[in-house]
């Protein structure tokens, strides 16, 4: 830390555009403009350092602009910075230095700009990283982009997602897929686009996805979104397969046949609701009502239990959305294994009789598995897998819940129904499995399309097979197949695309 005191802050003059030189009377170095960034360095360190460095003459910008010659950053990582640095269009980028704080304690200690020096400067590839792609360059993959669920370009994003939507209605996959990659790479963002030429240099943003952009950062809203959110076969369709058990297949059906509510379709004598879809309507306040971590856990509590109860060495893993940090979700996905291949067969049947003699399953649907070790490589894209698993509704106690239930069920029940999923691979398809089902969707899509565009080899959730070797790789953890896939682990919180 400096010891020089802090000086009181002087005052304005009257010109605000120049404010950032005249905030100082005698500003001793007129051309060196110092910005100084604030992320990491937080808002009252910046400040101090503002007002030290005036006090001795220096000339601080309060904001990033084209007059700015030195940016001066601490504790930011590299990429991070450019990125966001970038982000920001300068024409005169190039010409800035982009230098640590020790360029910046020199200067202060000296009472002069020091002359700028390579251990001063933040570079832009950082010389750990030995890939030849610079750091600052956006994958087309999901699964080399870091996607945590913090997303600071959601105004876009949710744009995109009602424009892929509406395209699947339309069953138009490509542009689905290609709005779907667009709001992937936005997601995976450190920084929020703040004006179009920010987006430039980054991959999969088609022609369409520019103008919804361009007009958001315009108007604040994209028309052709709102258009779609006014059509009444949008939201006659987003209605209907917001029901478990209806596809849009079925969704479309009801509409064409002219229903357009629930009350519609229920009094309808000629619709047969499958068991799913009856279910489904039964309990749907309560499962299309997000789930918590808190319940998630219970969740946990209550699967891990039953299973134990028979099979004490069983492994019982959360997966899907909650294990990727996620703090809500339509439902809890686990993956039940066994030590011993072959002795899983029998963990769903008991989970379902467990849950069932407790009086807690208000839904069961268990698909025996048809997984055959023979029957791959498969190379149908984005098939289902084969291992043995079931589709649940759970009734769900307040009292089971770590802090009870946040809110009041309806009717002062004090239970609620939740949708769980389970999958039993057998354990030596474990790490495929476990993959899989942690997701994102888009993530193991571009993990899919990674191996084979840029590997030829067949990935999904039950081998990896390498076309050019013509064999199966085998692996015990999820960092054995990114390393057979020559990819850099990701944690489960980082696959958030
Ligand atoms: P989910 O649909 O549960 O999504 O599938 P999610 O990411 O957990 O999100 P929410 O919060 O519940 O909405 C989880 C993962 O499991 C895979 C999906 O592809 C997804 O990546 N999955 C699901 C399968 O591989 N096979 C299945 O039969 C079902
Ligand atoms: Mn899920």
């Amino acid at each position: 830390m400096f010891h020089t005191p802090v000086m009181p802050r002087p005052r304005k003059r009257s010109r605000p555009e120049e404010a950032g030189i005249a905030r100082h009377e005698e500003a001793k170095f007129e051309d060196v403009r110092i910005f100084l960034v604030e992320r990491k360095m937080g808002s009252s360190r910046r400040s101090f350092l503002t007002q030290l460095a005036r006090s001795k003459g220096f000339i601080v910008e309060d904001s990033l602009s084209e007059a700015v010659t030195h940016v001066v950053s601490e504790d930011c990582q590299a990429s991070t910075l450019w990125m966001w640095l970038r982000s920001r269009a300068l024409r005169n980028l190039s010409m800035m230095h982009v230098l640590d704080i020790s360029w910046f304690t020199d200067s202060m200690r000296e009472a002069r700009p020091v002359t700028v020096e390579t251990r001063h400067l933040i570079q832009e590839t950082s010389p750990e990283v030995t890939t030849p792609t610079p750091v600052a360059t956006v994958s087309q993959y999901a699964c080399q982009r870091q996607t945590t669920t913090e997303n600071h370009n959601k105004i876009f994003t949710d744009a995109l997602e009602v424009l892929a939507v509406s395209c699947e209605f339309n069953e138009i996959d490509g542009s689905c897929l290609a709005f779907r990659r667009a709001a992937s790479v936005l997601k995976s963002l450190p920084w929020a686009v703040q004006c179009l030429r920010a987006t430039q240099d980054l991959p999969c943003l088609g022609e369409h996805t520019k103008a919804v952009i361009k007009e958001i950062l315009q108007y604040g809203r994209s028309f052709e979104v709102e258009k779609i959110l006014a059509d009444e076969r949008y939201q006659t369709l987003k209605l209907f397969t917001s029901v478990f058990g209806v596809g849009p297949k079925t969704a479309e059906k009801w509409y064409r046949r002219g229903m357009r509510s629930f009350s519609d379709v229920l009094a309808e004598p000629s619709i047969h609701l499958n068991r799913m879809q009856q279910s489904g309507f039964l309990h749907y306040g309560d499962i299309s009502r997000a789930v918590s971590k808190a319940e998630a856990r219970a969740l946990g509590n209550i699967i891990d239990e039953a299973v134990r109860a028979i099979t004490p060495d069983a492994i019982l893993a959360l997966t899907g959305g909650f294990r990727r940090g996620k703090e809500f979700g339509h439902d809890v996905d686990f993956i039940v294994s066994t030590p011993e291949v072959g002795k899983e067969d029998s963990l769903l049947i008991n989970i379902i009789e467990s849950l069932k003699k407790q009086g807690i399953l208000l839904f069961c649907e268990h698909q025996a598995s048809t997984f055959d070790m023979s029957k791959l490589p498969s190379h149908r894209f984005e098939a289902m897998d084969h291992f043995a698993k079931c589709f649940l509704i759970v009734k769900l106690k307040g009292s089971q819940v770590e802090g009870g239930f946040q809110q009041m069920e309806e009717d002062n029940r004090d239970w609620r129904a939740v949708r769980v999923d389970l999958v039993s691979p057998p354990i030596d398809r474990y790490a495929f499995t476990l993959l899989g089902w942690t997701g994102s969707r888009q993530f193991e899509r571009d993990l899919r399309r990674f191996a084979r565009s840029e590997r030829r080899m067949l990935l999904d959730n039950h081998a990896l097979y390498d076309k050019t070797k013509k064999e199966f790789l085998e692996a015990k953890t999820e960092r054995d197949i990114f390393a057979h896939l020559g990819l850099e682990y990701m944690e489960p919180w980082q696959r958030n695309a």
